[in-house]
């Protein structure tokens, strides 16, 4: 792992590809415990979370469950926009399903509080949050996430889905940005 360089920003090595899937692999365990005789339907927020959707998703193997994807966006350069807009829908009947919505990361919150509003309103039986990456720094919304790989500093970070515009995501490692 070495420094990369996105639009002049340099980025250093933070979390290695083995941490991630080790810690992976965990929330694969903890949720075919919690959710054993279900059959949840796990919703992967794109274009972030699909290395970590893909990884997390065939952790869980021995349970009968299904993943569809879904887009929205709140994020322009480093720094947060606070708006979300819905971009891709879901075309699933979720009523009376267990949700596991998959994210890279929960930041402010407000993309991850907005989507669960949207999807109560089709009356699933239970909503799980999945992230990989949690800032509760820099939390402005009541959000629990029920499976966090790493709560980290409110610091901007890319890699294993993670961009900085649309940029870093193919990074197998995590990288956070240098200060200097
Ligand atoms: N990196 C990339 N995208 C993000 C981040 C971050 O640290 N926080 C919220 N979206
Ligand atoms: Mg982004």
């Amino acid at each position: 792992m070495k420094q990369v360089t996105y639009e002049g920003l340099t980025f250093e090595p933070y979390i290695s590809k083995e941490e991630i899937a080790a810690r992976v692999e965990n929330l694969g365990r903890d949720i075919v415990r919690d959710c054993s005789g279900k059959q949840p339907l796990f919703i992967c927020v794109l274009n972030g979370a699909f290395p970590f959707a893909n990884d997390l998703f065939r952790a869980t193997e021995e349970l009968d469950s299904e993943i569809t994807f879904i887009r929205l966006k709140s994020y322009e350069g480093t720094s947060t926009s606070g708006a979300v807009k819905e971009v891709l829908g879901l075309n699933e009947n979720i009523e009376g399903r267990t949700i596991i919505i998959v994210e890279d990361i929960i930041d402010t919150g407000n993309t991850i509080y907005r989507l669960v509003k949207d999807l109560e309103k089709a009356n699933p039986a239970d909503i799980k949050i999945a992230t990989l990456l949690f800032k509760p720094d820099a939390l402005v919304r009541p959000v629990k996430p029920d499976y966090v790989g790493f709560s980290i500093p409110t610091k901007f970070i890319i890699g294993y889905g993670l961009d900085l515009n649309e940029k870093g995501r193919n990074l197998n490692d995590i990288y956070i940005l240098k200060e200097d």
